[in-house]
Protein backbone atom coordinates (compact mmCIF):
# COMPACT_ATOMS: atom_id res chain seq x y z
CA UNK A 1 0.00 0.00 0.00
CA UNK A 2 1.60 3.36 -0.99
CA UNK A 3 1.76 6.78 -0.35
CA UNK A 4 1.01 9.07 -3.17
CA UNK A 5 3.30 12.17 -2.53
CA UNK A 6 3.06 15.64 -3.33
CA UNK A 7 5.44 15.35 -6.09
CA UNK A 8 3.09 12.64 -7.71
CA UNK A 9 -0.38 14.18 -7.08
CA UNK A 10 -0.45 16.51 -10.36
CA UNK A 11 -0.34 13.22 -12.31
CA UNK A 12 -3.23 11.80 -10.40
CA UNK A 13 -5.44 14.79 -10.70
CA UNK A 14 -4.50 15.36 -14.40
CA UNK A 15 -5.68 11.45 -15.14
CA UNK A 16 -9.03 11.78 -12.70
CA UNK A 17 -9.87 15.27 -14.17
CA UNK A 18 -9.39 14.13 -17.66
CA UNK A 19 -11.09 11.01 -16.95
CA UNK A 20 -14.28 12.86 -15.16
CA UNK A 21 -14.54 15.09 -18.25
CA UNK A 22 -15.01 12.49 -20.33
CA UNK A 23 -17.50 10.51 -18.25
CA UNK A 24 -19.51 13.29 -18.18
CA UNK A 25 -18.94 14.32 -22.11
CA UNK A 26 -21.16 10.51 -22.40
CA UNK A 27 -23.52 10.95 -19.80
CA UNK A 28 -22.28 9.34 -17.42
CA UNK A 29 -22.79 10.84 -13.41
CA UNK A 30 -20.99 10.01 -10.37
CA UNK A 31 -21.38 7.59 -7.70
CA UNK A 32 -19.85 7.07 -4.81
CA UNK A 33 -19.64 4.12 -2.57
CA UNK A 34 -18.74 2.48 0.62
CA UNK A 35 -15.01 0.80 1.12
CA UNK A 36 -16.99 -1.65 2.66
CA UNK A 37 -19.28 -4.13 2.43
CA UNK A 38 -20.97 -7.17 3.59
CA UNK A 39 -18.37 -10.05 2.68
CA UNK A 40 -20.92 -12.28 1.28
CA UNK A 41 -21.53 -9.83 -1.37
CA UNK A 42 -18.49 -10.22 -2.97
CA UNK A 43 -19.05 -14.00 -3.05
CA UNK A 44 -21.76 -13.73 -4.36
CA UNK A 45 -20.72 -11.71 -7.47
CA UNK A 46 -16.96 -12.51 -7.56
CA UNK A 47 -17.63 -15.75 -7.29
CA UNK A 48 -16.29 -18.30 -4.84
CA UNK A 49 -13.60 -20.21 -6.55
CA UNK A 50 -11.65 -16.67 -7.70
CA UNK A 51 -9.03 -15.82 -6.70
CA UNK A 52 -9.95 -12.44 -5.14
CA UNK A 53 -12.70 -14.66 -2.97
CA UNK A 54 -9.89 -17.55 -2.15
CA UNK A 55 -7.44 -15.97 -1.04
CA UNK A 56 -7.33 -11.86 -1.51
CA UNK A 57 -9.70 -10.36 0.21
CA UNK A 58 -8.97 -8.20 3.40
CA UNK A 59 -12.12 -9.79 5.79
CA UNK A 60 -13.17 -9.00 9.07
CA UNK A 61 -15.68 -9.72 11.72
CA UNK A 62 -17.30 -6.33 13.29
CA UNK A 63 -18.20 -5.58 17.10
CA UNK A 64 -21.36 -6.38 16.25
CA UNK A 65 -20.47 -9.85 14.19
CA UNK A 66 -20.80 -8.98 11.05
CA UNK A 67 -18.46 -10.16 8.53
CA UNK A 68 -17.38 -6.85 5.94
CA UNK A 69 -14.51 -6.68 3.55
CA UNK A 70 -12.64 -4.12 2.02
CA UNK A 71 -13.75 -3.97 -1.11
CA UNK A 72 -11.75 -5.44 -3.75
CA UNK A 73 -13.60 -4.00 -6.69
CA UNK A 74 -16.20 -1.37 -7.55
CA UNK A 75 -18.76 -3.60 -9.58
CA UNK A 76 -20.62 -5.67 -6.62
CA UNK A 77 -21.13 -1.90 -4.45
CA UNK A 78 -22.26 -0.45 -7.54
CA UNK A 79 -24.88 -3.04 -8.60
CA UNK A 80 -25.77 -3.38 -4.94
CA UNK A 81 -26.25 0.34 -4.39
CA UNK A 82 -28.35 0.83 -7.38
CA UNK A 83 -30.55 -2.28 -5.91
CA UNK A 84 -31.02 -0.60 -2.74
CA UNK A 85 -31.90 2.64 -3.69
CA UNK A 86 -34.01 1.78 -6.52
CA UNK A 87 -31.55 3.54 -9.14
CA UNK A 88 -31.56 0.20 -11.47
CA UNK A 89 -35.53 -0.67 -12.59
CA UNK A 90 -36.40 -0.27 -16.26
CA UNK A 91 -34.75 2.93 -16.42
CA UNK A 92 -31.20 3.22 -18.26
CA UNK A 93 -28.43 4.21 -15.57
CA UNK A 94 -24.47 5.42 -16.82
CA UNK A 95 -22.63 5.79 -13.58
CA UNK A 96 -19.07 6.01 -12.77
CA UNK A 97 -16.90 6.17 -9.45
CA UNK A 98 -13.42 5.97 -8.39
CA UNK A 99 -11.51 5.01 -5.28
CA UNK A 100 -9.39 2.36 -3.68
CA UNK A 101 -9.89 -0.76 -4.02
CA UNK A 102 -7.92 -3.85 -1.84
CA UNK A 103 -6.45 -7.06 -2.54
CA UNK A 104 -3.99 -9.08 -0.51
CA UNK A 105 -2.02 -10.08 -3.67
CA UNK A 106 1.44 -10.67 -3.77
CA UNK A 107 3.01 -6.85 -4.48
CA UNK A 108 5.23 -6.41 -7.55
CA UNK A 109 5.64 -3.43 -10.24
CA UNK A 110 2.04 -2.35 -11.30
CA UNK A 111 0.49 -4.82 -8.73
CA UNK A 112 -0.52 -3.35 -4.94
CA UNK A 113 -2.69 -4.48 -1.92
CA UNK A 114 -4.51 -0.86 -2.09
CA UNK A 115 -4.66 0.59 -5.71
CA UNK A 116 -7.09 2.65 -7.34
CA UNK A 117 -9.52 2.53 -9.62
CA UNK A 118 -12.11 4.49 -12.12
CA UNK A 119 -14.73 2.97 -13.25
CA UNK A 120 -17.55 2.90 -15.39
CA UNK A 121 -21.09 1.09 -15.63
CA UNK A 122 -24.22 1.17 -17.41
CA UNK A 123 -27.26 -0.42 -16.58
CA UNK A 124 -30.30 -1.22 -18.53
CA UNK A 125 -28.82 -1.50 -22.63
CA UNK A 126 -28.33 -5.09 -23.75
CA UNK A 127 -27.07 -3.95 -27.02
CA UNK A 128 -23.54 -3.98 -28.45
CA UNK A 129 -23.88 -0.56 -28.82
CA UNK A 130 -23.07 0.47 -25.11
CA UNK A 131 -20.41 -2.12 -25.04
CA UNK A 132 -18.71 0.27 -27.83
CA UNK A 133 -19.57 3.28 -26.12
CA UNK A 134 -17.62 2.28 -23.36
CA UNK A 135 -14.45 1.40 -25.89
CA UNK A 136 -14.84 4.66 -27.36
CA UNK A 137 -14.94 5.72 -23.66
CA UNK A 138 -11.48 4.42 -23.34
CA UNK A 139 -10.22 5.03 -26.81
CA UNK A 140 -11.07 8.68 -26.26
CA UNK A 141 -9.35 8.94 -22.42
CA UNK A 142 -6.06 7.67 -23.84
CA UNK A 143 -6.23 10.26 -26.51
CA UNK A 144 -7.22 13.18 -24.46
CA UNK A 145 -4.26 11.81 -21.66
CA UNK A 146 -1.93 11.33 -24.71
CA UNK A 147 -1.16 7.77 -23.62
CA UNK A 148 -0.20 5.42 -27.28
CA UNK A 149 0.83 1.94 -27.33
CA UNK A 150 -2.67 0.21 -25.79
CA UNK A 151 -4.16 -2.55 -27.52
CA UNK A 152 -7.15 -3.49 -27.11
CA UNK A 153 -8.12 -7.42 -26.64
CA UNK A 154 -11.83 -9.11 -27.31
CA UNK A 155 -13.81 -11.97 -26.73
CA UNK A 156 -17.18 -13.31 -25.76
CA UNK A 157 -17.92 -15.43 -22.79
CA UNK A 158 -21.61 -15.90 -24.58
CA UNK A 159 -24.13 -17.06 -21.66
CA UNK A 160 -23.78 -19.22 -18.78
CA UNK A 161 -25.28 -22.10 -20.83
CA UNK A 162 -23.29 -21.96 -23.38
CA UNK A 163 -20.06 -21.34 -20.65
CA UNK A 164 -21.38 -24.23 -19.14
CA UNK A 165 -21.12 -26.57 -22.24
CA UNK A 166 -18.03 -25.72 -23.23
CA UNK A 167 -16.56 -26.12 -19.44
CA UNK A 168 -17.71 -29.78 -19.82
CA UNK A 169 -15.55 -29.76 -22.77
CA UNK A 170 -12.27 -28.04 -21.41
CA UNK A 171 -12.19 -30.26 -18.32
CA UNK A 172 -12.56 -33.51 -20.13
CA UNK A 173 -9.87 -32.13 -22.35
CA UNK A 174 -7.67 -31.08 -19.66
CA UNK A 175 -7.87 -34.39 -18.00
CA UNK A 176 -6.73 -36.34 -20.95
CA UNK A 177 -3.69 -33.37 -20.81
CA UNK A 178 -3.52 -34.61 -17.13
CA UNK A 179 0.20 -35.48 -16.87
CA UNK A 180 0.73 -32.07 -19.04
CA UNK A 181 -1.04 -29.68 -16.19
CA UNK A 182 1.36 -27.57 -13.60
CA UNK A 183 -0.06 -27.60 -10.04
CA UNK A 184 -2.13 -24.75 -9.77
CA UNK A 185 -3.87 -25.51 -13.19
CA UNK A 186 -4.19 -29.38 -11.34
CA UNK A 187 -6.07 -27.11 -8.70
CA UNK A 188 -8.02 -25.05 -10.79
CA UNK A 189 -9.21 -28.01 -13.26
CA UNK A 190 -12.82 -28.96 -10.70
CA UNK A 191 -12.72 -25.66 -9.30
CA UNK A 192 -12.73 -23.22 -11.93
CA UNK A 193 -10.86 -24.76 -15.23
CA UNK A 194 -11.09 -21.69 -17.47
CA UNK A 195 -8.82 -19.76 -15.63
CA UNK A 196 -6.47 -22.02 -16.58
CA UNK A 197 -6.41 -20.49 -19.84
CA UNK A 198 -5.11 -17.70 -18.21
CA UNK A 199 -2.01 -19.29 -16.88
CA UNK A 200 1.12 -17.14 -17.62
CA UNK A 201 3.54 -20.65 -17.13
CA UNK A 202 5.21 -21.27 -20.34
CA UNK A 203 4.94 -24.80 -19.75
CA UNK A 204 1.05 -24.55 -20.27
CA UNK A 205 1.25 -22.45 -23.10
CA UNK A 206 0.93 -25.68 -25.72
CA UNK A 207 -1.66 -27.20 -23.62
CA UNK A 208 -3.22 -23.79 -24.08
CA UNK A 209 -3.25 -23.57 -27.39
CA UNK A 210 -4.53 -26.68 -28.59
CA UNK A 211 -7.35 -26.51 -25.69
CA UNK A 212 -11.18 -26.07 -26.96
CA UNK A 213 -11.88 -22.20 -27.71
CA UNK A 214 -14.86 -20.80 -26.31
CA UNK A 215 -15.98 -18.91 -28.68
CA UNK A 216 -16.58 -21.60 -30.94
CA UNK A 217 -19.08 -22.37 -28.49
CA UNK A 218 -21.37 -19.45 -28.39
CA UNK A 219 -24.83 -19.10 -28.55
CA UNK A 220 -26.48 -17.77 -31.83
CA UNK A 221 -27.40 -14.70 -29.94
CA UNK A 222 -24.39 -14.07 -28.40
CA UNK A 223 -22.30 -14.31 -31.81
CA UNK A 224 -24.51 -11.73 -33.38
CA UNK A 225 -24.17 -9.48 -30.57
CA UNK A 226 -20.42 -9.87 -30.65
CA UNK A 227 -20.59 -9.50 -34.55
CA UNK A 228 -22.66 -6.16 -34.25
CA UNK A 229 -19.99 -4.89 -31.76
CA UNK A 230 -17.20 -5.59 -33.59
CA UNK A 231 -18.68 -4.13 -37.17
CA UNK A 232 -19.59 -0.96 -34.54
CA UNK A 233 -15.79 -0.96 -33.59
CA UNK A 234 -14.52 -1.36 -37.30
CA UNK A 235 -17.05 1.34 -38.03
CA UNK A 236 -15.26 3.85 -35.30
CA UNK A 237 -11.85 3.15 -36.41
CA UNK A 238 -10.92 1.49 -33.18
CA UNK A 239 -8.46 -1.75 -33.75
CA UNK A 240 -8.63 -4.73 -31.92
CA UNK A 241 -7.47 -8.24 -31.70
CA UNK A 242 -9.86 -10.96 -30.81
CA UNK A 243 -7.79 -13.36 -27.96
CA UNK A 244 -10.41 -16.47 -27.32
CA UNK A 245 -8.20 -17.19 -24.30
CA UNK A 246 -9.42 -13.93 -22.57
CA UNK A 247 -11.72 -15.05 -19.55
CA UNK A 248 -11.16 -12.27 -17.24
CA UNK A 249 -10.98 -13.35 -13.07
CA UNK A 250 -14.43 -12.34 -12.11
CA UNK A 251 -17.09 -15.00 -12.12
CA UNK A 252 -19.84 -12.06 -13.25
CA UNK A 253 -18.97 -11.74 -17.03
CA UNK A 254 -21.24 -12.74 -19.79
CA UNK A 255 -20.84 -11.83 -23.41
CA UNK A 256 -18.23 -8.96 -24.16
CA UNK A 257 -15.20 -8.74 -22.04
CA UNK A 258 -12.35 -6.92 -23.12
CA UNK A 259 -8.81 -5.91 -21.73
CA UNK A 260 -6.19 -2.46 -22.90
CA UNK A 261 -2.81 -4.08 -22.48
CA UNK A 262 0.25 -2.30 -23.08
CA UNK A 263 3.84 -4.09 -23.01
CA UNK A 264 5.74 -1.36 -21.12
CA UNK A 265 5.04 -2.33 -17.96
CA UNK A 266 6.24 -6.12 -17.29
CA UNK A 267 4.07 -8.42 -16.53
CA UNK A 268 1.11 -6.37 -15.12
CA UNK A 269 -0.17 -5.01 -18.71
CA UNK A 270 -3.38 -4.69 -18.15
CA UNK A 271 -4.32 -1.17 -17.74
CA UNK A 272 -8.48 -1.26 -17.95
CA UNK A 273 -10.39 -4.15 -18.32
CA UNK A 274 -14.09 -4.53 -18.31
CA UNK A 275 -17.22 -6.39 -19.56
CA UNK A 276 -20.97 -7.63 -19.92
CA UNK A 277 -22.40 -9.16 -16.87
CA UNK A 278 -26.28 -9.86 -17.87
CA UNK A 279 -27.03 -11.72 -14.97
CA UNK A 280 -25.28 -10.26 -11.72
CA UNK A 281 -28.47 -7.97 -10.86
CA UNK A 282 -30.72 -10.18 -10.59
CA UNK A 283 -28.67 -12.96 -9.19
CA UNK A 284 -27.86 -9.82 -6.53
CA UNK A 285 -31.36 -9.45 -5.64
CA UNK A 286 -32.79 -7.12 -8.13
CA UNK A 287 -34.44 -6.75 -11.47
CA UNK A 288 -32.98 -8.78 -14.47
CA UNK A 289 -31.29 -5.97 -15.55
CA UNK A 290 -28.21 -5.89 -18.32
CA UNK A 291 -25.10 -4.49 -17.29
CA UNK A 292 -21.78 -3.74 -18.95
CA UNK A 293 -18.68 -1.72 -17.70
CA UNK A 294 -14.80 -1.50 -17.35
CA UNK A 295 -12.55 -0.55 -14.84
CA UNK A 296 -9.10 1.26 -15.17
CA UNK A 297 -6.16 0.59 -13.30
CA UNK A 298 -4.73 4.20 -11.94
CA UNK A 299 -1.14 3.47 -10.70
CA UNK A 300 -0.72 1.54 -14.19
CA UNK A 301 -1.66 4.26 -16.29
CA UNK A 302 0.02 7.11 -14.28
CA UNK A 303 2.94 4.34 -14.77
CA UNK A 304 2.64 4.20 -18.55
CA UNK A 305 1.72 8.86 -18.35
CA UNK A 306 4.97 9.29 -15.92
CA UNK A 307 6.80 7.81 -19.23
CA UNK A 308 5.65 10.39 -21.85
CA UNK A 309 4.56 13.45 -19.96
CA UNK A 310 4.44 14.90 -15.93
CA UNK A 311 2.61 17.70 -15.45
CA UNK A 312 3.59 20.09 -12.76
CA UNK A 313 2.20 21.49 -9.53
CA UNK A 314 1.68 25.19 -10.52
CA UNK A 315 4.09 27.35 -8.29
CA UNK A 316 2.34 30.20 -6.41
CA UNK A 317 2.05 33.53 -8.05
CA UNK A 318 3.26 35.13 -5.13
CA UNK A 319 5.03 34.57 -1.40
CA UNK A 320 3.98 36.72 1.23
CA UNK A 321 7.15 37.67 3.18
CA UNK A 322 6.32 39.88 6.74
CA UNK A 323 8.65 41.48 9.04
CA UNK A 324 7.43 42.52 12.87
CA UNK A 325 4.02 42.06 14.80
CA UNK A 326 2.57 44.33 12.87
CA UNK A 327 3.03 43.57 9.63
CA UNK A 328 1.83 39.85 10.38
CA UNK A 329 -1.27 40.74 11.55
CA UNK A 330 -1.65 43.30 8.59
CA UNK A 331 -0.25 40.45 6.27
CA UNK A 332 -2.52 38.22 7.33
CA UNK A 333 -5.85 40.29 6.33
CA UNK A 334 -4.54 41.07 3.37
CA UNK A 335 -3.98 37.83 2.04
CA UNK A 336 -7.63 37.01 3.34
CA UNK A 337 -8.42 39.99 1.37
CA UNK A 338 -6.66 39.61 -1.78
CA UNK A 339 -7.49 35.62 -2.15
CA UNK A 340 -12.12 37.09 -2.03
CA UNK A 341 -10.89 39.28 -5.02
CA UNK A 342 -8.95 37.04 -7.32
CA UNK A 343 -10.24 33.44 -6.72
CA UNK A 344 -7.46 31.45 -8.33
CA UNK A 345 -4.81 33.23 -7.35
CA UNK A 346 -2.00 31.17 -5.36
CA UNK A 347 -0.93 33.07 -2.48
CA UNK A 348 1.99 31.69 -0.07
CA UNK A 349 1.78 33.11 2.92
CA UNK A 350 5.11 32.92 5.55
CA UNK A 351 4.54 31.32 8.66
CA UNK A 352 6.76 30.87 11.27
CA UNK A 353 8.64 34.12 11.50
CA UNK A 354 12.41 34.03 11.08
CA UNK A 355 14.85 37.34 9.32
CA UNK A 356 13.72 39.54 5.71
CA UNK A 357 16.66 37.37 4.62
CA UNK A 358 15.54 34.12 5.54
CA UNK A 359 11.62 34.75 4.14
CA UNK A 360 13.21 36.03 1.29
CA UNK A 361 15.40 32.64 0.67
CA UNK A 362 11.69 30.86 1.60
CA UNK A 363 10.12 32.98 -1.08
CA UNK A 364 13.00 31.67 -3.79
CA UNK A 365 12.79 28.96 -2.92
CA UNK A 366 8.68 28.33 -3.44
CA UNK A 367 9.22 29.13 -6.97
CA UNK A 368 7.04 32.29 -6.78
CA UNK A 369 7.17 34.88 -9.67
CA UNK A 370 6.73 37.54 -6.60
CA UNK A 371 7.62 38.12 -3.53
CA UNK A 372 5.08 40.73 -1.35
CA UNK A 373 7.55 42.57 1.36
CA UNK A 374 5.45 43.99 4.14
CA UNK A 375 7.47 45.74 7.04
CA UNK A 376 6.55 48.26 9.69
CA UNK A 377 7.24 51.01 7.43
CA UNK A 378 4.82 49.73 4.84
CA UNK A 379 1.99 49.10 6.63
CA UNK A 380 2.51 52.66 8.36
CA UNK A 381 2.60 53.70 4.66
CA UNK A 382 -0.27 51.49 3.37
CA UNK A 383 1.48 49.70 0.86
CA UNK A 384 3.38 47.02 -0.29
CA UNK A 385 7.02 46.63 -1.96
CA UNK A 386 6.58 43.85 -4.83
CA UNK A 387 9.73 41.82 -5.72
CA UNK A 388 10.06 39.69 -9.00
CA UNK A 389 11.93 37.19 -8.32
CA UNK A 390 12.40 35.36 -11.80
CA UNK A 391 12.80 38.49 -14.37
CA UNK A 392 15.32 40.43 -12.73
CA UNK A 393 12.76 42.77 -12.83
CA UNK A 394 13.00 46.23 -10.31
CA UNK A 395 11.30 46.29 -6.57
CA UNK A 396 8.21 48.33 -6.84
CA UNK A 397 6.26 50.13 -4.35
CA UNK A 398 2.41 49.47 -4.30
CA UNK A 399 -0.37 50.90 -2.78
CA UNK A 400 -1.82 47.97 -0.77
CA UNK A 401 -5.34 48.96 -1.91
CA UNK A 402 -3.95 48.29 -5.53
CA UNK A 403 -2.13 45.53 -4.82
CA UNK A 404 -5.67 42.86 -6.21
CA UNK A 405 -5.11 44.78 -9.38
CA UNK A 406 -1.32 44.37 -9.56
CA UNK A 407 -2.01 40.49 -9.33
CA UNK A 408 -4.38 40.08 -11.54
CA UNK A 409 -2.94 41.93 -14.44
CA UNK A 410 -0.03 39.33 -13.38
CA UNK A 411 -1.87 36.38 -13.87
CA UNK A 412 -3.65 37.41 -16.88
CA UNK A 413 -0.15 37.46 -18.16
CA UNK A 414 -0.04 33.91 -16.93
CA UNK A 415 -3.09 33.08 -18.88
CA UNK A 416 -2.16 34.76 -22.20
CA UNK A 417 1.04 32.86 -21.99
CA UNK A 418 -0.51 29.26 -21.31
CA UNK A 419 -2.50 30.61 -24.46
P1 LIG B 1 -10.23 -6.14 -12.82
O1 LIG B 1 -9.71 -6.68 -14.10
O2 LIG B 1 -10.14 -6.99 -11.62
O3 LIG B 1 -11.75 -5.75 -13.10
O4 LIG B 1 -9.53 -4.75 -12.49
C1 LIG B 1 -9.55 -3.69 -13.43
C2 LIG B 1 -8.20 -3.01 -13.48
O5 LIG B 1 -7.79 -2.60 -12.18
C3 LIG B 1 -7.07 -3.90 -13.96
O6 LIG B 1 -7.04 -3.97 -15.37
C4 LIG B 1 -5.85 -3.17 -13.41
O7 LIG B 1 -5.50 -2.09 -14.25
C5 LIG B 1 -6.38 -2.64 -12.09
N1 LIG B 1 -5.95 -3.54 -11.00
C6 LIG B 1 -6.54 -4.67 -10.58
N2 LIG B 1 -5.86 -5.22 -9.55
C7 LIG B 1 -4.81 -4.40 -9.29
C8 LIG B 1 -3.74 -4.39 -8.33
N3 LIG B 1 -3.62 -5.35 -7.41
N4 LIG B 1 -2.83 -3.38 -8.39
C9 LIG B 1 -2.95 -2.40 -9.31
N5 LIG B 1 -3.94 -2.35 -10.23
C10 LIG B 1 -4.86 -3.32 -10.23
C11 LIG B 1 -12.58 -5.22 -12.17
O8 LIG B 1 -12.23 -4.81 -11.08
C12 LIG B 1 -14.01 -5.07 -12.65
N6 LIG B 1 -14.82 -4.53 -11.55
C13 LIG B 1 -14.08 -4.19 -13.89
C14 LIG B 1 -15.48 -4.03 -14.39
C15 LIG B 1 -16.32 -2.99 -14.19
N7 LIG B 1 -16.14 -4.92 -15.14
C16 LIG B 1 -17.35 -4.46 -15.37
N8 LIG B 1 -17.48 -3.30 -14.78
Amino acid sequence: MHDILPEQTPVWQHIEDTARAVCEAYGYREIRLPLVERTELFRRSIGEVTDIVEKEMYTFEDQGGDSLTLRPEGTAGCVRAGIENGLLGNQVHRLWYAGPMFRRERPQKGRYRQFHQVGVEAFGLEGPDVDAELILMNARLWRRLGVGGLRLELNSLGTPQARARYREDLVAYLERRGEDLDADSRRRLHTNPLRILDSKNPAMTEVIAEAPALIDYLDEASRAHFEELRGLLDDAGVGYEINPRLVRGLDYYTRTVFEWVTDELGAQGTVCAGGRYDGLVEQLGGKPTPATGFALGMERLVALLGLTARPEAEPPHAYLVMVGDTAVREGFFLAERLRDALPGLRLHVHCGGGSFKAQLRRADKSDAQVALILGEQEVADGTVAVKPLRDGAQQQVIEASRLHEWLSALMRGERAAAD
